[in-house]
């Protein structure tokens, strides 16, 4: 308790010199700002915003084709909004700041995935608590149900399932809907403000040509702009600060829909997910596996290892998605290096991420069964089997990445750097020692404790009893599933 306190005092005396350091700069933001990201990631951030203007460019330029289908129609509206920047609480943030092609739409920052692997929000000082997924193939997701016989909840989107598709019969589309209003994200405070930023952009008339006159015939009011320029969340006494009568919150509520369809049908779109790894073209004939590749994947398929067993490579009437979208508990350490444990303060809008600090525990999928989120009762019951679980990824493009020395960061909380360390982690988990995070030979002959062992899986994985050589075949194989690739010329 003393040392907490000195602790403490300590960190008070810290705050007031940044506090006095902040007061002459006059710049609160950036100042806070600085502690958090890596110096590494601000020059990669800065490209990775250009490249985002630069997408949305070259889609602003196709949007005025008059060649363009319903279809395509759809799909270049859901880019554009994808694309951009600014809809965001600061206009400084689309949904591509997390999900670019290079990586596998997961996080294109080197320098983030390899230290604090979140990503800032709009508010560039807020920090998430997970590590963005890789949303290619994610639209094959189901609407989240439960499957007695296996016992097992599968689909939905997010680590947690919490996006469940239920109201919208789309789980990818109901996910769209999330980023927008998460403070930790595009951080808006009311989800008519998504509809008062897009009433104000460039391609509001192929929203109207798709959706309707009414979608953006609402009458705001005089504070619409004032008010949509504060990060949410909103005040509890006030939950929709955007005040609109009841019929424009209809409409503002269904173009929300429209929305939210719009980026589900670019993310379902051929652009996202072409099937055309070279584990592809093997399985057509086009192309063949290398010997190290060939002896991955029937390590893959085996039972020796069980990756298949969650990671589906197909099967009758299925496509090869590398994964079966149940949730399990590996048995991952938590990851001390995420920002979310420092986010125990109120910040400068008052708003303060994560009350318990240090103390936080991921639930999981547990977690979203036991929250208020959880539309079904009888699911509640089952949220303590579910602790810790998290919904199982795709292996397609798991190892996409836009230079050899890009490092990307594997399992919901990134504590894994590379694929190598995957394979390690699940051959020895439970054959190594335990050590503590930070300890010398971490990873590599000892691993830090489960973050909830009590649902961690015993029975497919800790002790495959691989060899070195064998871990180097199945992170062969796994380099097999990046899209793009060019079959050799016949
Ligand atoms: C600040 C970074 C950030 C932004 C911005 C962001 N995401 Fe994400 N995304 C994440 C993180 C982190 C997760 C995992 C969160 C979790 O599971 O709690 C995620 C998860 C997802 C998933 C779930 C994939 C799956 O397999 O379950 C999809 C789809 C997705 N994001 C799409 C989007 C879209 C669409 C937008 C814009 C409307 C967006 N993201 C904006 C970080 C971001
Ligand atoms: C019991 C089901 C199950 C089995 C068996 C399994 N996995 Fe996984 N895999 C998961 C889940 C669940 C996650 C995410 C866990 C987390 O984030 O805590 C995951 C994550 C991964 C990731 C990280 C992907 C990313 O985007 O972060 C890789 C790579 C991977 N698995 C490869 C494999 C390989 C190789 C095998 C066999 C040696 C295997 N898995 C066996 C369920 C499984």
């Amino acid at each position: 308790m003393k040392k907490h306190k000195a602790w403490l005092a300590g960190l008070a005396a810290i705050t007031l010199v940044i506090g006095a350091s902040v007061l002459r700069s006059g710049n609160t933001e950036s100042h806070v700002d600085r502690q958090l990201i890596p110096t590494a990631a601000r020059e990669e951030i800065k490209s990775v915003e250009a490249e985002i203007n630069n997408i949305e460019e070259k889609s602003l330029n196709r949007a005025q084709s008059a060649t363009l289908d319903g279809f395509q129609q759809n799909i270049l509206l859901g880019k554009l909004i994808f694309y951009d920047q600014k809809l965001a609480v600061n206009r400084n943030q689309s949904c591509a700041f997390c999900h670019m092609p290079e990586t596998g739409f997961t996080g294109p920052v080197s320098a983030l995935n390899q230290t604090i692997v979140a990503y800032p929000g709009s508010v560039r000082t807020r920090f998430g608590k997970r590590t963005p997924q890789s949303h290619t193939y994610a639209s094959f997701a189901p609407v989240l149900h439960y499957n007695p016989e296996q016992g097992d909840f599968v689909g939905g989107q997010f680590w947690d399932m919490r996006a469940t598709g239920l109201r919208l019969d789309s789980a990818l589309a109901e996910q769209a809907q999330d980023p927008p209003l998460d403070p930790v994200e595009i951080g808006l405070i009311d989800p008519a403000c998504m509809i008062y930023r897009m009433s104000e952009r460039p391609y509001r008339a192929m929203a109207e040509r798709l959706w309707g006159a009414q979608a953006f015939d609402i009458r705001w009011p005089a504070n619409a702009n004032q008010v949509c320029g504060r990060p949410g969340p909103p005040l509890q006494t006030d939950p929709l600060p955007v005040h609109l009568n009841a019929v424009d919150r209809g409409i503002a509520q269904s173009t929300f829909d429209r929305i939210g369809e719009a980026i589900a049908a670019f993310e379902i779109s051929p652009e996202v997910n072409p099937f055309s790894s070279k584990y592809d073209y093997v399985m057509a004939g086009k192309a063949e596996f290398t010997p190290e590749e060939k002896m991955g994947y029937e390590l893959f398929r085996s039972k020796a290892t069980h990756c298949n067993e969650c990671h589906r490579d197909g099967g009758p009437g299925e496509e090869p998605l590398f994964t079966d979208f149940t949730a399990s508990n590996l048995g991952v350490p938590p990851n001390p290096a995420l920002p979310f444990y420092k986010e125990n303060a109120p910040d400068q809008f008052g708003y303060t991420a994560n009350p318990e600090g240090l103390k936080y525990l991921d639930p999981g999928v547990g977690g979203f069964l036991a929250s208020k989120q959880n539309p079904n009762r009888e699911w509640a019951a089952m949220a303590g089997s579910f602790l810790g679980k998290y919904k199982t990824p795709t292996l397609r493009n798991v190892d996409k990445r836009p230079r050899p020395d890009f490092v990307k960061a594997y399992m919901h909380n990134g504590y894994l750097k590379s694929l190598k360390e995957v394979v390690h982690f699940y051959n020895t988990r439970d054959a190594l020692p335990r050590c503590k995070p930070g300890d010398p030979g971490e990873k590599v002959t000892c691993w830090p404790a489960s973050e909830n062992p009590a649902t961690m899986n015993q029975k497919q994985l800790g002790d495959l009893k691989l060899s070195g050589q064998q871990e180097d075949f199945l992170v062969a194989f796994l380099k097999t599933l990046t899209d793009g690739y060019s079959p050799p010329a016949k």
